[in-house]
């Protein structure tokens, strides 16, 4: 399963008919990079890119000309080359862009020096994301440099350069039926990998067992690649929110966080389930962890068409401040507790982010000074904690060192939102049957 012919040459349209008249966008795929001497990383292609030509192979550029004759989307991409087919795999090659990709023209990208120059002579206006590849903005700069040179024998150079990823990232940020297919996929394999880390747990066992626990369920299932840095950490390195080196043992008593999720034919989830490690919870884990589940019920309730992009955060916060009070956490009311930021030295990120091909997607939070409103297509993560630092001297020592986060995926509907990611055991008493066995 993956995006379909029909949708990728949709998105080229659609994004097409937003460009002004007489214009052209360039955009560049990703590069190879070299991780130590002549090792490279696994390639991954560049999103924007691969959502606009599904086209999945390095030093390949992009150009759509709407309106030219001769066809309006262009590719530039490797030649066939037998020898280095042996050595480093497939190529579509130029005759493979135009049959098996759907380029109206294809030339190789060793001619682009020649080519492009003349593709963006006579157009007024370049769609063009400046600065995200500053040796691609060099080059492309050179093309057009070498058509100023040649006003005076009536050469036309573009007079305005225009941000590329401000139309492009607002068509990702609403996700089509077809995304969701995906993104539903990936949420389900990495929630029964959350189970399976859930099932496999035990007192002595590393924190980096639990990490490949979910990796190990996630490829077998087609999840190769993570879609960001696991974290899992037991006891207070809960309390770390980016913690990655995942080196320690896991002790009997403590409780033990997991951010992990999938990336599943270019699209992402992001889970994150915090349980204890022997099965059980005591007494201030099962307070603090649903003081988390009830803020994060409270936040997905205000996830429906026309709140806005902050109403689940505020939502949050509320019901987390009213919480540590009522545990004795915190000393006040909650309107000055809120005031004064008081809850950030439990509560410290926000609510969640935009989920797609990217974890932390593209899309804006506000437009002009104004929180997005939320509308059916957008996916979003919400993801409370309470990170209770084990120096917090305003506490009592029996809380120190416990932290909780609750994060799923969720996907606006025109009727609200669902889930996606609701596979993976939340609730205390689900958590603790599948750890029962
Ligand atoms: N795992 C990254 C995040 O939750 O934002
Ligand atoms: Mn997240
Ligand atoms: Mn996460």
């Amino acid at each position: 399963m993956s995006i379909s012919k029909q949708e990728f040459s949709r998105r080229r349209k659609a994004l097409m008919a937003m460009m002004e008249p007489n214009s052209i966008a360039i955009l560049p795929s990703a590069s190879e990079q070299s991780r130590s001497r002549d090792i490279e990383y696994p390639f991954r292609q560049d999103n924007d890119f691969y959502y606009l030509t599904g086209f999945d192979e390095p030093d390949a550029v992009l150009v759509l000309l709407p309106e030219r004759e001769h066809g309006e989307y262009v590719l530039f991409c490797r030649e066939k080359d037998k020898e280095k087919e042996i050595w480093d795999g497939y190529r579509a090659g130029p005759e493979g862009a135009c049959i098996d990709f759907g380029a109206d023209d294809a030339f190789p990208i060793d001619d682009i020096d020649e080519i492009l120059p003349g593709l963006i002579e006579g157009r007024e206006r370049v769609y063009y994301a400046m600065g995200k590849d500053p040796d691609f903005d060099r080059h492309l700069m050179e093309w057009v440099n070498r058509i100023r040179a040649k006003v005076r024998a009536g050469a036309i150079p573009p007079g305005e350069f225009l941000d590329l990823d401000h139309f492009l990232h607002d068509m990702r940020l609403y996700k089509s039926a077809e995304e969701i297919r995906l993104m539903e996929t990936a949420a389900d394999i990495s929630a029964r990998a959350h189970q399976k880390a859930m099932e496999t747990c035990a007192p002595g066992r590393y924190e980096y067992e639990l990490e490949a626990e979910i990796k190990y369920a996630c490829a077998l299932e087609g999840g190769r690649h993570a879609a960001y840095n696991s974290i899992v950490g037991g006891g207070a390195n809960a309390c770390i929110l980016h913690y990655v080196e995942n080196n320690q043992k896991l002790k009997n008593g403590d409780l033990v966080l997991i951010d992990a999720g999938c990336e599943y034919e270019f699209y992402a989830s992001d889970i994150t389930r915090t349980f204890p490690v022997n099965g059980k919870f005591s007494r201030e884990q099962k307070a603090i962890y649903n003081l988390v589940l009830k803020a994060q019920e409270a936040a997905i309730e205000k996830v429906v068409p026309g709140n806005h992009w902050n109403e689940p955060h505020d939502a949050s916060v509320r019901v987390i401040v009213e919480g540590l009070i009522e545990l004795g956490l915190l000393k006040g009311t909650p309107e000055t507790l809120i005031e004064k930021d008081a809850y950030k030295a439990f509560y410290m990120h926000r609510i969640g982010h935009w989920l797609g091909m990217d974890v932390h997607d593209v899309g804006d939070y506000k437009v002009g000074d104004e929180w997005r409103v939320l509308e059916p297509g957008m996916v979003m993560t919400v993801e409370p904690g309470i990170y209770i630092a084990t120096d917090n001297n305003t506490v009592e020592s029996k809380w120190r060192g416990i932290g909780v986060r609750i994060e799923d995926d969720v996907v606006i509907t025109k009727e609200g939102c669902r889930v996606l990611t609701d596979g993976a055991p939340k609730t205390v008493d689900e958590i603790e049957a599948v750890m029962a066995g």
